[in-house]
């Protein structure tokens, strides 16, 4: 099916066609891949309605298998595993770097797993924040998820600045709820000279809002400014080609679309340009020196040429084990499949919103297939919070943002059409009900 227009692409809005629309799907298979958890108190293996990838994704069937080999070589081989592991824990975040450059579009070199978010968020401020006399502000969103907002104003404390001075916070025009390309860049061309950094979500958390990268970081980059992206709710969701585009760096968890579990090891990409010997100041750590002299134990630092260059500790290979089993299915499908099907899911969820035809529903989420990933946020006008608990009485998982959003995520590699229907009905069934007692 094309995807163009919500409402031109779907007109059925029956539980048949829900049906219809699974028994056609091609990667329908994908979700036996993964446990679905249940509805508490029936038969294990009644699935309940999951549209929370956005926030943990599920878990995948292989995962506990990848965990239990580790335990299993620790038990073992103790301290041996480290050379002599089936999958060496020395060389462990190797078998990670080709699968995730490959779901989020870059250079093998270019991306490196450690660390949790945030802290990765410090780690490329450390080296892409570089305020000097009048070019010291960053640009956030208004709307930043909150520890976006407080790495940027500590980032900026630190150089010893005020963030009430040296944030631009973007809002979006009076009455719209997400933010414009055009006004984004023109920010940027018409305070270059002010600007030291953009820190941009992939897509917003809060709104669904999916962003241009590849023409905001343009104007950044034609600009002089340099930028990064968080994709915590990006990576996995929607396709990136970030080695093209040329972000300086980009950040993402793995929990959400990657389903690599709750405190999975984060993801990082530094452009190839900032590789090796030029790159930029760092902070450093053993385990961003060149494995091949690391345990010649000498002071000075030899940075490997590759994004793990900002790597420092030793990292967790339990928390990296179920990455493998999810990158594995990623591999096999092919971000740009799961994007097709994505599309579908989440037009299909607007239309039948649309088809609701409730005054109190409205999407914040634009409308444009291309400005939005797997996520749709409802504005609910009347008793959200009811909305959101008859979600749980029908065994439907979605989450509520004060005071009055519903976000709802149908994720390709394991929701399905009927997923999207029984959430759309029992929306439907609740604000009915809710018009009828007038
Ligand atoms: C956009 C965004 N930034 C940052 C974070 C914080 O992630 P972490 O706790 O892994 O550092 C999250 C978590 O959901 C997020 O959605």
């Amino acid at each position: 099916l094309p995807i163009t227009d919500d409402a031109v692409t779907f007109t059925d809005a029956s539980e048949a066609f829900a049906r219809d629309l699974d028994a056609s799907d091609p990667l329908a298979h994908t979700r036996e891949r993964f446990h679905i958890p249940g509805v508490p108190g029936s038969e294990a293996d009644k699935a309940s309605v999951y549209l929370v990838g956005n926030s943990l994704g599920c878990m995948p069937r292989a995962a506990a298998a990848q965990v239990e080999r580790e335990m299993e070589d620790w038990r073992t081989l103790g301290v041996e595993a480290h050379l002599n592991g089936r999958v060496p824990w020395y060389s462990y975040a190797e078998a990670l770097r080709e699968p995730t450059a490959r779901v989020v579009g870059a250079l093998p070199d270019e991306v490196v797993t450690m660390n949790s978010l945030t802290v990765n968020l410090h780690l490329m401020m450390a080296s892409f924040y570089r305020p000097e006399g009048n070019k010291a502000k960053i640009v956030i969103e208004d709307a930043a998820f909150p520890s976006d907002s407080y790495a940027v104003a500590s980032q900026i404390v630190h150089h010893g600045l005020d963030p009430r001075e040296h944030l631009i916070r973007l809002k979006p025009r009076a009455g719209e709820h997400t933010l414009r390309t055009d006004d984004i860049c023109t920010l940027i061309g018409d305070r270059r000279d002010e600007i030291a950094l953009v820190l941009l979500p992939g897509v917003n958390y809060r709104t669904g809002q999916c962003f241009d990268m590849q023409t905001i970081t343009a104007a950044a980059r034609g600009n002089g400014v340099r930028i990064g992206w968080d994709m915590a709710h990006a990576a996995g969701n929607v396709p990136t080609r970030l080695h093209d585009w040329e972000p300086d760096f980009a950040v993402w968890c793995s929990y959400k679309y990657l389903n690599g579990g709750p405190g999975a090891t984060a993801g990082c990409f530094v452009h190839e340009r900032h590789l090796g010997d030029n790159g930029p100041p760092r902070l450093a750590g053993w385990w961003g020196n060149d494995p091949a002299t690391r345990f010649e134990m000498v002071p000075e630092f030899v940075p490997v040429p590759r994004a793990d260059a900002w790597a420092m500790s030793n990292p967790s290979v339990l928390a990296m084990a179920p990455l493998r089993a999810s990158l594995a299915i990623f591999d096999e499908v092919g971000i740009d499949n799961l994007r097709a099907k994505s599309l579908q899911l989440t037009s299909y969820l607007a239309f039948l919103i649309d088809d609701i035809g409730c005054d109190d529903l409205s999407l914040l989420t634009p409308r444009p297939p291309e400005a939005r990933g797997c996520q749709l946020s409802i504005a609910v006008e009347h008793d959200a919070q009811g909305v959101h608990a008859a979600m749980g009485e029908a065994s439907v998982t979605v989450d509520f943002r004060r005071p009055n959003i519903i976000r709802a995520a149908p994720t390709p590699l394991y929701n399905t059409f009927h997923d999207v229907w029984t959430f759309a009905n029992v929306l439907k069934t609740h604000v009915s009900a809710g018009e009828g007692q007038g």
